[in-house]
């Protein structure tokens, strides 16, 4: 059965573009995009496909559990399947997110568990790391600590600044979302705590061969 999929977004909105051209190999299609701003440019891609887009100013709201009720309703009113937070810069609430829990997930711009929050590229530069990326996982109450569902890990290159580290990385946020939406909608993901098993692939654990005796 093709999955309904809603797409949450703050600005730019490459990596739903990127989920939009991808929607050809995924049994899954963006039924609704929903901005917590109005200037939100990523906006236009949906717009420009005909998708259906909502914007709710989550600046208007002065009550954070008021904003999560509305952005829920508006959410659930589209009977998603899967809920994608593609660059959305807002903290949810408790309450919303266990109102779609199992269903929704976040892609964030570093290898968690390092890195969560904001600047992770600035960060892991101060910190000399020679390996950065993304992650894809479900999303829980606590802030980037929910079941990882994939992840990709880039180079940092001695010359990097924040731009092209970002740069770099964005690219790959981009074919690991695309990866982690078509598995989700092939039904393909099990979470076992805080593990997520991928099925019909031989994890890396699997794959290593076990001592004999
Ligand atoms: C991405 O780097 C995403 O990981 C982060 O915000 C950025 C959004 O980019 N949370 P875009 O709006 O998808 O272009």
């Amino acid at each position: 059965m093709v999955k309904k999929i809603c797409v949450l977004i703050s600005g730019r909105g490459s990596n739903l573009l990127s989920l939009l051209d991808a929607q050809g190999e995924i049994p899954g299609h963006v039924v609704r995009v929903i901005a917590n701003r109005a200037d939100a440019a990523g906006l236009k891609h949906a717009e420009e496909r005909g998708i259906e887009t909502v914007v709710i100013p989550s600046k208007d709201f002065t009550e954070r559990d008021l904003f999560d009720q509305v952005l829920g309703d508006a959410i659930a009113a589209c009977v998603p399947d899967l809920v994608v937070l593609a660059g959305f810069m807002r903290i949810l609430g408790k309450k919303i997110v266990g109102r779609f829990s199992g269903k929704m997930i976040n892609i964030h711009p570093a290898l968690l568990p390092s890195y969560p929050g904001l600047h992770t590229h600035q960060r892991a530069l101060a910190d000399g790391v020679k390996w950065h990326g993304c992650t894809v996982h479900f999303v829980t109450p606590d802030v980037d600590v929910g079941p990882i569902i994939g992840q990709t890990a880039v180079p940092v290159l001695s010359h990097d600044d924040e731009e092209t580290l970002a740069a770099r990385v964005l690219k790959a946020e981009h074919r690991l979302l695309a990866d982690c939406v078509r598995w989700y909608c092939e039904d393909r993901l099990t979470v076992r705590g805080n593990a997520v098993l991928l099925r019909n692939s031989v994890s890396i654990a699997d794959a290593v061969q076990q001592p004999q005796g």
